[in-house]
């Protein structure tokens, strides 16, 4: 084994003022070549880029080596620092280089399958394949880097403010919360399984029954779900959860939390406290209820106009029960071709709609998909419930209120992205309060519990949970940035007789609730706090600080689109006697 040589410095840090020093630098070859007597190496460690250059006064047997140098090699060098003659200001090491004396080869490489550079173009396939040469990219180190100090901060702004860190089990009790179960086979129990948890939903608020009092966990969650650019199936959450609160108590803590990782993070003052709005409100006026308010596209119900008017498809889906809404692009009639709006339409129908109404005010006159079924007078009512005027594009859904919203809540951001209007240095973070307890499951024909069945209803409107269940409200929020749904938490139900009516109102049976949640109504036996809590999702929230289109550029090994971790190829087959073991046969294909 060749002996480590001891690092004086990073090769990301060295500067002029560090001319004339002898250092030691250990890191991988990023590139090696010769130019008539000299070799120059940049050496690259988590960072940056030195430049070396080794000359022919040093030993012959150093030179020798140098010229071995190949791209990914892992070396140590010491040198000297000197000013370079051609200096490269597109590196901050650019001005200086260290003139070699002595090299020691760890360990040599063979040609990588990718490159190590951040605008490699290589497929994401292979990136996740060979991560650990993906990691070695500034750009990777420095999205770790981020993480683990955003994971930082919350450890200390939360240990701070009288929260302890508690690790809950990841062997827990199978209790579904919404997604799929990841299932784990009990050998001693045979016939039995472990879940991995959703969340540490119950035992953080068996910890509040247990006195702890603030609890918070920066914990690893399970959701076998499918993939999307946001969602993985192994994520992490900063989890906490308060006892004696009210929901302001609740979101004051989280504002300190936020504002603070926003200046040490990001050296931004975020102003307090965050702007607030009603669920009802963000549907009406986004269609979404984690808006992106840093544009504007708000919806406009033109419903009163549509019931009478004389366009079919708008009376039609107002007298069914539905709405006709619709958004206003500020100069968009020029902008959309007709070629750009059919593909508008087409957009809009992934989300349900069945057609997208589209009017334009040009100076030549009105063009329209529709307007030749409106008179003059419906026409000037239409252009000023919009306050349109010329040069602007309308856009319109007709459908039941779900399907409205759906398809122009997307179709705003999808504009907003083709205008270059979402502007990633503008951060906009926003609590979405006051959601519906319930929501209707239709293929199930009944109520399923909006957040989770453990959201306590806002006292209000608790008599509504046996006349109309659909219209209480829960005590419970969201927080949302720039559009994306970064957390979401409650105050619970600490009441034993509302826990169960709750589950009652779900429709699940009482046998049922009790094999599952039983353990929990019966710690309401015993004296539990109220008590409330939140869950950030950890990878969404440095995805967004670091401008990253996907969470798979914040996380070490993430998983593929198949749920598989390329690097191990895990998921795999256990063997035969594993298999024996905890008594479980595969069924035949
Ligand atoms: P919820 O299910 O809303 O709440 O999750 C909280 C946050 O976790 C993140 N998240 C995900 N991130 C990546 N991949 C996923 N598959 C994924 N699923 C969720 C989101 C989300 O806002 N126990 C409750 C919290 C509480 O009530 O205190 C819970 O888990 O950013
Ligand atoms: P048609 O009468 O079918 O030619 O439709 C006229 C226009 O209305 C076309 O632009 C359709 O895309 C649009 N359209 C059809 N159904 C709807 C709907 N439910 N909501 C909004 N626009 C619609």
């Amino acid at each position: 084994m060749t002996s480590v040589l001891k690092r004086s410095d990073m090769c990301g840090e060295l500067r002029l003022s560090d001319v004339g020093r002898v250092v030691t630098l250990n890191g991988w070859v990023a590139k090696s070549r010769r130019l008539g007597g000299l070799i120059f190496t940049d050496l690259r460690d988590k960072t940056g880029i030195t430049q070396i250059v080794f000359d022919e006064d040093i030993p012959k047997d150093v030179f020798a080596l140098a010229e071995t140098l190949r791209s990914e090699f892992v070396v140590g060098v010491v040198g000297t620092v000197r000013e370079r003659e051609a200096k490269n200001k597109d590196l901050p090491t650019g001005e200086i280089e260290v003139q070699a004396s002595a090299l020691t080869l760890y360990s040599t490489a063979e040609t990588p399958p990718i490159y190590v550079k951040d605008d490699d173009n290589a497929g994401e396939d292979l990136r996740m394949k060979y991560r650990y040469i993906d990691l070695r990219k500034l750009r990777m180190q420095r999205n770790l880097t981020f993480r683990h100090m955003v994971c930082k901060i919350a450890r200390d702004y939360y240990s701070e403010n009288g929260f302890t860190e508690v690790e809950t089990p990841v062997l827990v009790k199978p209790t579904p919360e919404g997604a799929r179960d990841y299932l784990v086979p009990s050998r001693v129990n045979p016939g039995n399984f472990y879940a991995l948890p959703q969340s540490p939903q119950l035992y953080k608020q068996l910890l509040m029954a247990g006195g702890t009092d603030r609890y918070f966990q920066i914990a690893k969650c399970f959701r076998d779900e499918d993939l999307r650019a946001d969602r993985q199936p192994e994520f992490t959450q900063i989890d906490l959860e308060m006892s004696f609160v009210t929901p302001d108590d609740v979101l004051e803590i989280q504002e300190g939390f936020l504002s603070r990782l926003m200046k040490e993070a990001m050296g931004i003052d975020v102003p307090l406290p965050l702007p607030r709005m009603c669920y009802k409100e963000a549907m009406g006026r986004f269609g979404s209820d984690k808006p992106d308010t840093r544009f504007g596209f708000e919806l406009v119900d033109v419903s009163g106009f549509a019931a009478t008017c004389g366009f079919s498809v708008f009376a039609g889906a107002v007298s069914a029960g539905g709405s006709v809404r619709g958004i206003k692009i500020d100069g968009g009639a020029a902008e959309f071709s007709r070629k750009e709006t059919d593909k508008l339409a087409d957009f809009v129908k992934t989300y349900g709609a069945k057609g997208l109404a589209w009017l334009k005010l040009t100076a030549e006159g009105v063009q329209s998909s529709f307007a030749k079924f409106l008179s003059e007078n419906e026409l000037a009512a239409l252009t000023s419930a919009f306050e349109a005027k010329e040069g602007d594009l309308l856009l319109l859904v007709a459908d039941k209120d779900k399907v409205v919203f759906d398809s122009l809540g997307a179709l705003r951001v999808h504009i907003a992205d083709r205008l270059g209007l979402r502007d990633p240095k503008q951060y906009n973070f926003l609590w979405v309060v006051d959601f519906p307890l319930l929501e209707e499951d239709e293929e199930a024909g009944r109520f399923k519990a909006m957040h989770h069945p453990f959201t306590a209803p806002n006292p209000d409107d608790i008599e509504k949970l046996d006349t109309a269940p659909g219209e209480v409200r829960a005590l419970a929020y969201d927080i949302i940035l720039n559009g994306t749904e970064l957390g979401g938490g409650s105050i619970r139900i600490h009441d034993r007789a509302l826990q169960s009516k709750m589950f009652e109102v779900l429709g699940l049976p009482e046998e049922e609730t009790q094999s599952k949640f039983g353990f929990l109504l019966e710690a309401f036996r015993y004296g539990v706090p109220p008590h409330g809590g939140l869950a950030y999702g950890l990878d969404r929230l440095v995805m967004l600080l670091l401008g990253e289109e996907s969470i798979r550029e914040t996380m070490a090994f993430p998983k593929n689109q198949a749920a598989e971790d390329p690097v191990s190829g895990a998921p795999g087959d256990p063997g035969e006697e594993a298999l024996r073991e905890l008594k479980l046969r595969l069924e035949q294909e």
